[in-house]
Order: structure tokens, then C-alpha cells, then sequence
């Protein structure tokens, strides 16, 4: 639809950084977030691991990611994001990190096959939720991790969808068996789910699992 934004359009880092760590609604549903998704990723990242990264965005959770294993490869389809990424990795002095453009549903061109894969609030803007899962469930070896995260079908995720359509983006919400069940058909077996927010609903779930086969 000519309304709505393509997914590697409008992306302001510095507009992003100031929503997430300035003001307080904004840093506390990133602080819940970022508690869920460390949760969630501390028991299968390994040092020795290559973990891809799809939509890293500003770095959130890229220079964490960086620190607890060997190689990191992150891609993402905004060319503003992308250079302020590299910006930041410099600053901090990340050299393990590899940055790359890229678009879900895909194909993405990526090399081999990675241990583990982390996208979190990129799925929100994909209209192809499957073909972009298959795509990242096809980058991990078999058994590797994956930890994704899907807008929630609450009263918070409705705010949040109707916050994101003012800013011309559509992005689609689902219940926790939907999200669960849309990961088991991509060749995901999900072990553990967090919903995180400031609600009971939440608005982010936080999924993980394991590549089956
Ligand atoms: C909401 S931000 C999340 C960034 C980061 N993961 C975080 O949690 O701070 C979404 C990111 O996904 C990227 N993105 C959106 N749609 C995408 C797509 N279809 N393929 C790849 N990246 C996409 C955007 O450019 C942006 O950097």
C-alpha cells in the first residue's frame, strides 16, 4: 500500500536512541525488553559461536551480542541504520562485528550457516512473516538457536500498532500460540517464551528456540 513506508525507509537512529534511552516510557519498555531477550539468548550463545543478527538498528543489543561470542553478522535494510551502526561499532572499538544490507523476507546473501540468529522488532514490519521465518531458519545449522521477538495482540500492542501506523508503518500483531505456532511451521522447536512490557499482555513477545533437523 503507497500509504505506508517500505521497511528500509524513514529510519531516524537518532530519533530512535533518543525515544529508547530519554524518555521514560520509551526506556522502560526497552529495559523490560532487553532483561527478556538477555534471559533468553545467555543460555545458548557460546564464545566460540557466529551469530547472525537481522535488524540490529542501532546497535542495541549488537555490542552485547559481540562480547559473548566470536563473530557477529548483522544486516539490516536501512542504509541510515547500517551507518550508524558502523559509527558506533568504531567508537566502541568492535572489531568482530560485520555489518551488511539486507531485506526479510529475503533471500539474504549471507555466508554458511550460522549458531545462532537474533531478530528482535524486525518481524513487526515484514507483510511475509512466514517466508521471512524460513529465511532465517535456513541460515542456522542444524540445532542452532534462534531468538525472535513478534508484537503482541494486546491492549499494548494495539498502542503500539496504532503509534507505528501515525508513523506510516503497518505492522501485525499476534497472540503468544500464534507467534509460537508460526516458528514451530518454519522448522523452529520453541523452548521457552517471555512476554515483556508494562502490561500483562505485554507488547513484545520474546520467543526461543532450537533449528529442528
Ligand atoms: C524497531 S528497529 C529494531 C532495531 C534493534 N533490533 C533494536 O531492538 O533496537 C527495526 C530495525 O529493523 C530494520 N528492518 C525493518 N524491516 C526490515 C526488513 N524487512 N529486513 C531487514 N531489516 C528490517 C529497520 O531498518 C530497523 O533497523
Amino acid at each position: 500500500m503507497p500509504w505506508y513506508q517500505a521497511n528500509d525507509a524513514g529510519w531516524n537512529p537518532q530519533w530512535y536512541e533518543w525515544y529508547f534511552r530519554r524518555v521514560p516510557v520509551g526506556a522502560a519498555i526497552r529495559a523490560r525488553e532487553t532483561a527478556a531477550v538477555h534471559a533468553l539468548v545467555a543460555p545458548v550463545i557460546g564464545a566460540e559461536q557466529h551469530v547472525l543478527e537481522i535488524g540490529p538498528g542501532t546497535g542495541q543489543y549488537t555490542i552485547w551480542l559481540a562480547t559473548r561470542c566470536r563473530q557477529v553478522t548483522t544486516v539490516d535494510a536501512s542504509p541510515e541504520m547500517l551507518r550508524y551502526l558502523v559509527a558506533r561499532l568504531q567508537r566502541a572499538s568492535v572489531t568482530n562485528v560485520e555489518v551488511r544490507p539486507g531485506r526479510l523476507p529475503g533471500p539474504l546473501e549471507l555466508d554458511g550457516l550460522y549458531d545462532g540468529v537474533l531478530a528482535v522488532g524486525v518481524l513487526n514490519y515484514v507483510d511475509d512473516v512466514d517466508a521471512a521465518l524460513r529465511t532465517l531458519v535456513a541460515a542456522l545449522r542444524p540445532g542452532g538457536w534462534a531468538v525472535v521477538t513478534m508484537p503482541s495482540r494486546s491492549l499494548e500492542g494495539r498502542i503500539y500498532q496504532l503509534a507505528e501506523t501515525l508513523g506510516r508503518r503497518r505492522i501485525g500483531l499476534y497472540t503468544v500460540d500464534e507467534a509460537r505456532d508460526r516458528l514451530q511451521r518454519a522448522g523452529i522447536a520453541v523452548h521457552r517464551v517471555e512476554v515483556a512490557g508494562l502490561s500483562r499482555g505485554g507488547v513484545t513477545i520474546v520467543l526461543a528456540g532450537l533449528r529442528v533437523g
